[in-house]
């Protein structure tokens, strides 16, 4: 007979009584459980309900908003306000950050998300995902700002992702590892089906918009015409590519099976910092990866080390198997000197 698979709730009681997560933090991660399921519910069901397609809106950063980025938005905002330890919430779709508490503090949870990643993917019923963060609050405060948001991503708590691919995945790091669960149907739960995720560290595969090939920057041209060169190139071997649209499915197939991220700042996109958000796009998955044994940059500098200047802040991303995001770093060391 097989072994039963591990409840998320089981897996997390055996967090807390082997590295010590909180209650709350037990809580928070079960309120994000049920919010990605109700999300992939609410995907799956989307051509009946007539949700795939856009609002009149516009979120923050001037992109038209589609009716399942505000379904999932609500759902997030709604149990992720469960818990009484979080403090604030972030979330790609809200202008403002979301004070929770009067008086935070030391300690309370920040709560940073992207509740609906790759949504151009929605009425094309291709991958589409969730990404989520979480930092503790570094002192207590007297006053609201916003700024007090700001913390850099090597500094979270908790992070991860829920994929709505083809079963739904839900995949988390508390700074111990990262561990995947797959929402088994009927069911309610999500069970361990990858435990201690790990990146290889090398790979012949990679995935960048290649139809920004003009606005990009000498090392980024550099390193994707040596991987098109193959065999009879500085490379020596060939490369594959991928390109998702979805950051989630794209990291998540990465961590499965090797491979590099690259949203870089270009020269169409620098004006506005890159195309990715730091702190709900970049710092989570910046997180697992580097859990996983890859590396996160942006070029320039490790992602968990950038310091925010403002919660929808963009960001270079280039992420995945440490050889090449080493490589890729070391031609825009060599681009700077
Ligand atoms: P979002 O749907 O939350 O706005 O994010 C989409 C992001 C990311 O997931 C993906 O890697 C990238 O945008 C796709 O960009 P292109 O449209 O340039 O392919
Ligand atoms: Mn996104
Ligand atoms: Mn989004």
């Amino acid at each position: 007979m097989t072994e039963a698979r591990q409840t998320l709730r089981q897996f997390l009681l055996q967090e807390r009584k082997k590295n010590g997560i909180s209650q709350d933090m037990m809580l928070l991660i079960e309120d994000i459980a049920t919010s990605c399921r109700i999300i992939a519910h609410q995907i799956r069901n989307g051509p009946f309900l007539d949700i795939l397609g856009a609002t009149e809106t516009s979120n923050v950063q001037g992109e038209t908003q589609k009716q399942l980025d505000v379904i999932a938005n609500d759902v997030f905002l709604s149990h992720c306000s469960n818990c009484g330890r979080v403090a604030a919430l972030v979330s790609e779709e809200i202008d403002d950050v979301i004070w929770l508490k009067d008086a935070p503090e030391k300690g309370d949870y920040l709560v940073y998300f992207d509740p609906l990643d790759g949504s151009s993917n929605l009425n094309v019923n291709l991958s589409v995902g969730s990404i989520f963060s979480v930092v503790e609050l570094e002192e207590d405060l007297a006053t609201l700002s916003n700024d007090a948001v700001l913390i850099k991503g090597a500094k979270q708590v908790c992070a991860g992702y829920s994929l709505y691919g083809p079963s739904t995945s839900l995949v988390l790091s508390t700074g111990n590892g990262v561990n995947g669960f797959t929402h088994k149907i009927g069911s309610g739960e999500f069970l361990l089906t990858f435990a201690d995720m790990k990146l290889p560290e090398e790979t012949e595969e990679f995935a960048i918009n290649t139809s920004r090939y003009r606005h990009w920057t000498p090392p980024i041209r550099r390193y994707v015409d040596e991987c098109l060169d193959g065999e009879t190139g500085v490379r020596k071997k060939p490369f594959n590519m991928r390109w998702t649209a979805s950051m989630v499915a794209e990291v998540h197939r990465i961590l499965t099976r090797g491979g590099v991220f690259l949203y870089p700042k270009d020269a169409a996109n620098a004006h506005m910092g890159g195309k990715l958000r730091l702190l709900y796009e970049a710092n989570p998955m910046g997180f697992i990866v580097e859990q996983a044994g890859g590396c996160a940059t942006t070029g320039k500098e490790r992602i968990l080390d950038v310091q925010p200047t403002g919660h929808h802040q963009r960001v270079s991303v280039i992420l995945g198997c440490k050889s090449e995001v080493e490589l890729i770093e070391s031609y825009h060391k060599e681009e700077s000197t």
